[in-house]
């Protein structure tokens, strides 16, 4: 059957066949028709020698023409096509334009600005100082005895015998009186570190500390300031709670709670039942403090509060897991 079709109908047929392909796997096919191993060409060359002596040399310079030819136009064909497909998967310019990803502020961030921002507006300056720490302004200075728990290697990440990272804010007041003489008013952001890791707590988290120093400071001040800033931070209609606490260097000592964020004193499960929320530690500057920093301790009287960045924001947030924030994920982050 082959041999009954002459070189120029083999070529006419493939070239018909090749115009009408529309994809690239058709031109595949004609091309294993043709110019396969068993392709109606290649049996038309290998059938040369049965020709006439004088008809061979033209009938195979034909043929081997032939098949170039084919080949060629295959090629084309298929550049055609792929031409045709980059074109329909290129941009459609009279689409609206997607917007580019914009990052937003953290809510850590957030929450802490707008802790020191509260205070900025009552007079307060912002203060900053080391996070790796000696065990004299972590420890000594703010009158925790040489047995405390808290120097416990547990809780604190040491960096040699006397330096570590620190556990609290609270260092700050005293490199803050240090430098200073009263008055003093003071709030000091920072990064603080403690083994610990889990739901509620990571090995690096927040603390806003505020330092206020004066003749005539009382605990009633603290109450009223901390109280106006509980109702800033999570709403008029919240209650607050000062609780007798224990701190080395506040006496007397007070944590501080407000109404339960969910059921607005009821009893939940986020404030396990009791109706109340602890947001901060706080208390009356102890007098070891300002004989530490040569102080005058009969004319100078002194409140400060240190509050978790985290805690308060899971709070105003709604938010059940601390490591959330540091997860870096951007549908969490987006949120706020
Ligand atoms: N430094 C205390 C803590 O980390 C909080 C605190 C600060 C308490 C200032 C009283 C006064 O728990």
């Amino acid at each position: 059957m082959h041999m009954d079709l002459g070189i120029e109908e083999i070529e006419k047929k493939a070239l018909e066949e090749i115009a009408g392909a529309d994809d690239e796997a058709a031109l595949k096919d004609i091309s294993v028709k043709f110019i396969g191993r068993k392709g109606l060409v290649t049996g038309f060359l290998r059938n040369i020698s049965s020709l006439p002596n004088e008809q061979r040399p033209m009938a195979g310079k034909r043929a081997n023409e032939v098949k170039k030819k084919i080949e060629s136009t295959i090629a084309d064909a298929i550049e055609k096509l792929a031409a045709v497909i980059s074109e329909a998967d290129s941009i459609d310019v009279s689409l609206p334009g997607r917007p580019g990803f914009r990052g937003s502020i953290h809510p850590l961030t957030v929450v802490n600005r707008e802790i020191c921002e509260i205070f900025v507006r009552q007079g307060f300056e912002i203060a900053e100082g080391p996070e790796v720490e000696t065990d004299y302004y972590n420890f000594e200075a703010l009158n925790f005895p040489d047995d405390h728990p808290a120097r416990d290697m547990q809780d604190t990440f040491f960096v040699s015998e006397d330096t570590l990272l620190r556990t609290h804010t609270s260092p700050l007041q005293i490199r803050l009186m240090e430098k200073q003489e009263p008055p003093v008013r003071a709030i000091m952001p920072g990064r603080v570190f403690r083994c610990d890791s889990d739901i509620t707590h990571t090995p690096m988290f927040h603390q806003v500390e505020g330092l206020l120093v004066g003749e005539d400071v009382t605990f009633g001040d603290l109450k009223g300031m901390l109280t106006s800033f509980a109702k800033e931070m999570f709403g008029e209609d919240k209650s607050l709670r000062f609780r007798p606490s224990f701190f080395p260097f506040t006496e007397p000592s007070a944590e501080v709670d407000i109404s339960c964020v969910m059921c607005g004193g009821k009893g939940c499960r986020i404030c396990s039942g009791t109706g109340w929320l602890e947001i901060l530690g706080s208390g009356m500057v102890h007098p070891a403090l300002f004989e530490n920093v040569g102080y005058d301790t009969d004319k100078y009287r002194g409140f400060a509060f240190g509050m978790g960045v985290e805690r308060i924001a899971m709070l105003k947030y709604g938010i059940d897991d601390i490591r959330r924030f540091f997860e870096n994920d951007f549908r969490f982050l987006r949120q706020f």
